[in-house]
């Protein structure tokens, strides 16, 4: 167990690629802070870990929000003794399509849902592990971010400056003893992707055969990296954006 007596929190943590870096942390021995604000599928998360004999607690936050940020690492401290890793994984992208009839607020939406939040919970999560001498983050990035993706720029957009935010705040805060990488997932079974799928049936086609290996990641896929990364086995991997993909920056 690569994560014994630590406290992760996992933002976005309610379904899909969250809930599974949650209950990978638990099982690898983390107490884990489930945060999400979808309540109801929070709550499936906490009692899904504590199912499989972990311990977790769920904490309603909206991540664009830098209240309930704040409130929230203040919660995992007080309820869970502490925040030794994290990942930032929530993230909302609203709507596609070509740039000259874009919306400007969706833009901005996309921006504050993914960029912006990521920003927010590194702010809040970085000043606890400064006080506690070091930790480790993983932000959840794309590979949208990685070649350029048309109709859906603003998350692209967004996604890139995640990966700029990862490695520029890995090399402010390496020499303090916190690491920040990021996990780049291709295209993931996920309740977001099925919907965006029924969406843009024409993109879903594409993106379906766009891995080398021929499918569909698994949530548990990204997990799996997002938790050696979290973890001390990736003690001297700082600033990367490691892609879990089949394969589909290659093709
Ligand atoms: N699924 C994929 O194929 C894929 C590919 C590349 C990147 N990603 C990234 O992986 C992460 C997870 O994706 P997913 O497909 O599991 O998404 P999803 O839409 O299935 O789940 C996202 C979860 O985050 C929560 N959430 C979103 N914004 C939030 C906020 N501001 N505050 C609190 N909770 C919030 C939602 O309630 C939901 O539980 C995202 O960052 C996404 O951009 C996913």
């Amino acid at each position: 167990m690569t994560l014994t007596g630590k406290v992760a929190l996992v933002t976005g943590a309610g379904v899909g690629i969250g809930r599974a870096i949650a209950k990978a942390c638990a099982r690898e021995g983390a107490k884990v802070l489930v945060a999400d604000f979808n309540a109801e599928t929070g709550a499936e998360t906490v009692a899904e870990i504590e199912a499989g004999g972990g311990t977790a607690a769920f904490f309603k936050a909206d991540v664009s929000n830098e209240q309930h940020v704040a409130d929230m690492v203040e919660f995992c401290v007080n309820t869970l003794g502490g925040l030794d890793v994290a990942c930032n994984s929530a993230a909302v992208s609203r709507g596609s399509g070509p740039i000259h009839q874009f919306e400007k607020d969706v833009f901005d939406h996309t921006l504050e849902m993914c960029l912006t939040n990521t920003w927010l919970c590194q702010k809040y999560e970085l000043a606890h592990m400064l006080q506690n001498g070091g930790g480790s983050v993983v932000n959840i990035s794309s590979n949208a971010s990685l070649k350029g993706q048309p109709y859906n720029t603003a998350y692209a957009a967004a996604k890139a400056g995640v990966n700029t935010l990862t490695k520029s705040s890995a090399a402010e805060y390496g020499s303090k003893g916190i690491r920040i990488n990021a996990v780049s997932p291709g295209v993931i079974r996920t309740p977001g992707v099925e919907k965006y799928f029924q969406e843009q049936p024409k993109i879903a086609e594409g993106l379906m055969r766009s891995a080398v290996m021929n499918r569909l990641g698994e949530p548990e896929e990204i997990a799996e990296a997002v938790v050696f990364l979290l973890s001390d086995k990736a003690s001297f991997i700082t600033g990367q954006i490691l892609s879990v993909d089949g394969g589909q920056t290659v093709r």
